[in-house]
């Protein structure tokens, strides 16, 4: 009875609610004078999102908070642990100018907390879409952001970090049921762990969920997090010892929210507008194998078993009747003792063979990796060298892990992933060799009598399928053995123990991938025919091809001053091409022909920006949203290289023939890593070269040979600058003053004659500010002094906020023509120490 009744009365309240809402008046702002009183409400700029008074599912308190779509799908919660009894609440700025929420007899019972006092002149509105800022109404400037304080429920701009040095973390809490948002027991902490970044769900104290280590692309614990994720998630890390998350979703992709509910599982969510509901995208807890380290130690899930857990291969369980029961907890230990621990166990007779490792392909790596930037032969010998080293691991994008201690939370997968070897005593090897005999022995009985079947069928039946499939099959082992034979030629293979043997076949893969016969790409180019030629770059010409498969390609033909050895060269192009973003060129793979190094690129039809930019004709083509898109485009490639590829690559020769464009006119940048190819590394004095363009390298490089991403934050200006002008900073000629491009913008910008320096092609009124910004921020990338320049992440929030109010800049570099032309004559050589504020950041794995 007592239960009907109630119900009852909630659906009635629950119409009410909605009947209340349907007519609440909705403000844009919240001003001292303009509160917000239950159940009013204030929405977003998209109407996407909606700030005001809410009750959980089944109960009666009221709660201030953000929605997405409807009430079920609460993000932000302002007084989680201290809810209003009766639906009195007020919220509105308080004197002090914070945002707060009243009771019903006007005590503050939430408070944004500012420690700063301030006056009441705040104003409380949605930003971007769903990050509710509190500013002052006069000068702009953020005071306060619901972003700061994040509550159970990841949304596109918000920043998850941790400071290593401080410890101090914004991180998402649980609610502690679905009827109560007051704080719960697991949180969402994105953390450094030994120096490699990865997401965790903690209960408590307690690890409950990880990601597994980014590599620079993807997490690699998430096998069915592929590329297309990699647009939207950012990494990055300051000098304060700060490393934070958070992601973007491009214009017209699905928006998704991430969301950590009350049993600890973080959920991704979208809105299925046919459904009107929220669906689930992905959830952290598809199995219990997510449960962290729930098979204790030295032991492997895989969901796909039964039992889940498994020991590793060489180890046993610790309690066996235990394990028999499911109870995992105990975990396993080693069945034959390592040399290391031989050698200090004074009862067992000491030999002296050395360990091996064991490989496990496609798992979650344990937890606690120690990360180095060394080759895979390196970090094996390290680890097999030093006997604390029980386990390692070798990704491109990560570099070298190795484990010490325990091995915990390894999870099987059935595809991506990495691979981990794990150290065992030789005994261990042994018996590993004879299964490996016995399953080779089986396997070629059992191809014996396919075989012999076969040819009894071939001779049997009239028609040959059957010898067909047999002559397939061959043609196809014939492929794979050209492929070898390709890579002896190229490679040296330096012994042949099985080890180097396996390496090599992993590799053959790749060169399939990557190596193009040059055979082919003399005829995709007519043999290099002048009338194919697209362009000359700083490095070589660039041809253009047509695949025999019609696919068209772009061929650079490195010039023969490169004077880096084979193995370092393809290495390299091994490393870029695993850089995807979609403001980046893709490379597809290289050729290496005697003396020839080529380099093959897709094709791009548009060819490059400053065939639009600089050309009357075509620059109408380019509005100035056009324009927009083009610059935050070129920012965000350049963010990928700096600082969210891993390797951190500086592309120092940024400049608008160097951004091509697609169909679409989404710019791609191109001729990245070429310093690396051309193995610009400082310690090497025959490969020292000035790479870049002068009018678009920064004062320091120009003149000291000092290099950062602040020298390609100065180009990027200079390329801002040259598009919304519409003129070629090289070409620019001022008669009167002898002023350079970039000396005119910044006389005429702090003249306040926006007009005369933008493309009259692009101008539009309507435009006006965010023009207007836009040179703001070019002026700021070009700034004389490195330390001032903003860095890339900051130039794209700069882009993409325009609330956030930007520092005036100071007078550019190379203001006067005479002092450029000074300047180029000036050719010196690199040094390879840092001066003052600007270091060598260059190119090395973290
Ligand atoms: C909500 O967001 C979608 C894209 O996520 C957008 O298309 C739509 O216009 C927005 N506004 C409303 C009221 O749905
Ligand atoms: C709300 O209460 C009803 C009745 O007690 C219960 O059946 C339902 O599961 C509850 N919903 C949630 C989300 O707790
Ligand atoms: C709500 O009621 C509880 C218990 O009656 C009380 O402790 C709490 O202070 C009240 N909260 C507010 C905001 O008035
Ligand atoms: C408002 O809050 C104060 C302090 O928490 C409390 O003493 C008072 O009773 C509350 N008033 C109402 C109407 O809940
Ligand atoms: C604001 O500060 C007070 C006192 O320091 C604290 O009790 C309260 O929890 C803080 N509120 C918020 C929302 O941080
Ligand atoms: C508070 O004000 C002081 C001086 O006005 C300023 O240095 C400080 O950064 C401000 N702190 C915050 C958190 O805004
Ligand atoms: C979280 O930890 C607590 C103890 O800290 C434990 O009682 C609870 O079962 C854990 N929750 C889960 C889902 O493991
Ligand atoms: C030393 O070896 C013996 C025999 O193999 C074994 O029983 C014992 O546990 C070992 N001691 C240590 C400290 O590992
Ligand atoms: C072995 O590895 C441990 C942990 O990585 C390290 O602390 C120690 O210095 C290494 N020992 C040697 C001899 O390299």
């Amino acid at each position: 009875m007592g239960f009907i009744s109630c119900s009852n009365l909630f659906s009635v309240l629950f119409i009410l609610c909605c009947y209340l809402l349907h007519f609440s008046i909705a403000i844009d702002t919240i001003t001292s004078s303009q509160f917000i009183k239950d159940p009013e409400t204030l929405i977003s700029k998209d109407g996407n999102f909606t700030f005001g008074f809410f009750s959980p599912i089944n109960s009666t308190k009221r709660y201030v908070g953000i929605w997405w779509m409807s009430q079920s799908t609460i993000v932000w919660v302002a007084n989680r642990n201290q809810p209003l009894n009766d639906s009195n609440g007020i919220v509105t700025i308080s004197e002090d100018g914070n945002l707060v929420v009243l009771n019903g007899t006007k005590q503050v019972i939430w408070s944004s907390n500012l420690s700063n006092k301030t006056s009441n002149t705040a104003t409380a509105q949605f930003s971007d879409y769903c990050n509710l800022v509190l500013m002052e109404s006069t000068t702009g400037n953020i005071l306060w952001q619901s972003f700061q304080k994040p509550s159970d429920t990841f949304l596109p701009g918000m920043k998850l970090t941790s400071n290593k040095r401080t410890g101090e973390k914004v991180r998402l809490t649980s609610w502690k049921n679905p009827s109560d948002p007051s704080v719960g027991s697991f949180s969402v902490i994105f953390l450094d762990r030994i120096n490699l970044p990865e997401l965790f769900v903690f209960n408590e104290t307690q690890p409950y969920w990880r990601s597994g280590p980014w590599d620079g692309v993807v997490f690699t614990g998430l096998p069915m997090m592929t590329t297309p994720y990699v647009d939207g998630v950012h990494i990055g890390d300051d000098a304060e010892g700060n490393i934070d998350i958070y992601y973007t979703v491009p214009r017209d992709i699905t928006l998704v929210i991430y969301n950590l509910n009350s049993q600890g599982q973080l959920v991704a969510k979208w809105w299925d507008y046919e459904k009107k509901d929220v669906q689930i995208a992905w959830s952290s807890k598809l199995s219990d194998c997510d449960i962290y380290g729930i098979c204790g130690a030295f032991s492997s899930c895989s969901s796909l078993s039964s039992p889940i857990c498994s020991c590793l291969r060489g180890f046993i369980p610790r309690n066996k009747q235990e394990w028999n029961r499911h109870i995992w907890t105990g975990g396993c230990v080693r069945r034959e003792l390592l040399k290391c621990e031989r050698m200090n166990n004074k009862t067992t007779k000491v030999d002296t063979k050395v360990d091996g490792f064991l490989k496990m392909q496609m798992v979650k790596v344990p937890d606690f990796a120690q990360g180095s930037a060394v080759t895979p032969d390196i970090c094996r010998s390290q680890c097999l060298e030093n006997c604390s080293c029980i386990a390692y691991s070798h990704n491109i994008g990560i570099g070298c892990m190795s484990w010490t201690g325990n091995l915990f939370d390894i999870q099987q997968f059935q595809n991506g992933a990495l691979d981990l070897y794990v150290r065992v005593a030789y005994t261990e090897l042994d018996k590993e060799r004879n299964t490996t005999i016995i399953i080779i022995a089986t396997l070629i009985i059992g191809t014996l009598i396919i075989v012999m079947c076969a040819y009894v069928m071939c001779r049997r039946s009239s028609n040959n399928t059957a010898a067909k499939l047999l002559h397939s099959l061959k043609s196809k082992r014939k492929k794979n053995i050209k492929a070898l034979q390709l890579f002896n030629k190229v490679g040296t293979l330096e012994d042949h123990t099985s080890d180097s043997i396996i390496r090599t076949l992993s590799q053959v893969k790749l060169q399939e991938l990557l190596l193009f016969d040059f055979e082919k790409l003399a005829i995709a180019t007519n043999n290099f025919h002048s009338s194919n030629k697209l362009g000359q770059g700083g490095f070589g010409p660039v041809y253009k091809g047509k695949l025999q498969d019609n696919q068209d390609i772009a061929v650079k033909r490195l010039s023969k001053s490169s004077g880096q050895g084979l193995e370092e060269f393809k290495n390299e192009v091994v490393v870029i091409c695993k850089l995807q973003h979609r403001n980046l060129i893709r490379l597809l793979g290289c050729c290496v022909e005697g003396e020839e190094k080529m380099l093959i690129y897709e094709y791009m039809p548009n060819k490059s920006l400053d065939a639009f930019v600089f050309d009357p004709s075509k620059n109408k083509l380019l509005d100035w949203r056009t324009r927009y898109s083009i610059i935050e485009g070129i920012a965000r490639g350049m963010l990928y290289l700096h600082r969210d590829s891993k390797l951190r690559i500086i592309h120092r020769d940024l400049k608008t023939s160097n951004i091509l464009l697609d169909e679409e006119l989404n710019p791609k940048i191109s001729d990245f890593g070429m310093a690396r190819i051309f193995g610009g590394r400082e310690d090497k004095a025959n490969t020292i070269r000035v790479v870049g363009t002068y009018g678009y390298m920064s004062p320091e490089y120009a003149m000291q040979g000092l290099f950062s991403e602040k020298s390609d934050v100065f180009s990027f200006g200079v390329l801002i600058l040259e598009i919304i002008s519409g003129r070629r900073n090289s070409s620019f000629y001022d008669n009167e003053h002898a002023l350079t491009l970039l000396g005119f913008v910044w006389i005429q910008w702090r003249e306040g004659n926006i007009l005369s320096l933008v493309d009259p092609e692009m101008y539009d009124l309507s435009h006006h500010k965010y023009i207007s910004r836009c040179i703001h921020i070019g002026l700021l990338c070009v700034q004389e002094v490195a330390v001032d320049r903003p860095t890339m992440a900051a130039v794209i929030s700069m882009l993409n906020s325009e609330a956030e109010l930007l520092p005036p800049p100071s007078q550019p570099a190379f203001i006067l023509r005479q002092n450029m032309l000074s300047s180029m004559s000036l050719e010196k050589s690199h040094r390879p120490y840092s001066i003052n504020t600007v270091s060598i950041t260059d190119i090395s794995g973290r």
